[in-house]
């Protein structure tokens, strides 16, 4: 009993210390990433978009998560070839299972110091075991404002998706 309680507390501690930096990559973006328009291929982008929320959600979980879903990429302007990216990616949201996660890319000429946003969107990922079922995560408890207005927008996503999985489901 003793042990369990004690267990118990030690994971509150960790929960209580979990925190929840966002995760970034920064690269240059390569030749071999050009589309056939000179500039950086959707396709590039979604990669670096995965990447990054692998790396997020499989620190936040300490197991390795998959994703289940992502969607609503809204590509703002080009990326160029040779320009620096950064990707960054942070969870806004804990279910169960799953970690939502928002992601931002930005780029910026070498010669410039500000980066513009170029991309954003919201991925889903869950955590599984080695045969591939789910397993429960930490809970992510937002504090400060900022937090909890991120935490209410992955919930209205949510909610929106419900319904276009709904409108989706005869062509599935
Ligand atoms: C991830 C996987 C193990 C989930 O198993 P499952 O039995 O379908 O589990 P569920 O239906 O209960 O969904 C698990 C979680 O995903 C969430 N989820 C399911 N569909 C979702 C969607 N469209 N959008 C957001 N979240 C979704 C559920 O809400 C649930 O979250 P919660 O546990 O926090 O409440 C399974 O779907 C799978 O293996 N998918 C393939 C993953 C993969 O290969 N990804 C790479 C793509 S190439």
């Amino acid at each position: 009993m003793i042990l369990k309680i004690i267990k118990y507390l030690y994971s509150i501690k960790i929960l209580m210390e979990m925190e929840n930096k966002p995760i970034t990559f920064q690269f240059i973006s390569e030749p071999s990433d050009v589309n056939y328009g000179g500039n950086v291929h959707g396709g590039s982008v979604m990669k670096w978009i995965d990447q990054a929320g692998y790396a997020c959600a499989t620190t936040w979980s300490g197991n390795y998560s998959v994703t289940v879903y992502v969607g609503g990429i809204r590509f703002y302007e080009p990326i160029k070839i040779g320009e620096i990216v950064k990707v960054e990616a942070q969870v806004i949201y804990t279910g169960s299972s799953s970690m939502h996660i928002s992601i931002n890319v930005f780029s910026r000429n070498l010669k410039q110091p500000n980066f513009d946003k170029k991309t954003h969107c919201i991925i889903v990922f869950v955590a599984v075991d080695e045969n591939g079922k789910k397993l429960p995560v930490p809970r992510w408890i937002p504090e400060t404002e900022e937090d909890k207005q991120k935490e209410q927008y992955a919930k209205r996503l949510m909610e929106l998706r419900t319904q276009i999985e709904d409108e989706m489901k005869p062509f599935l």
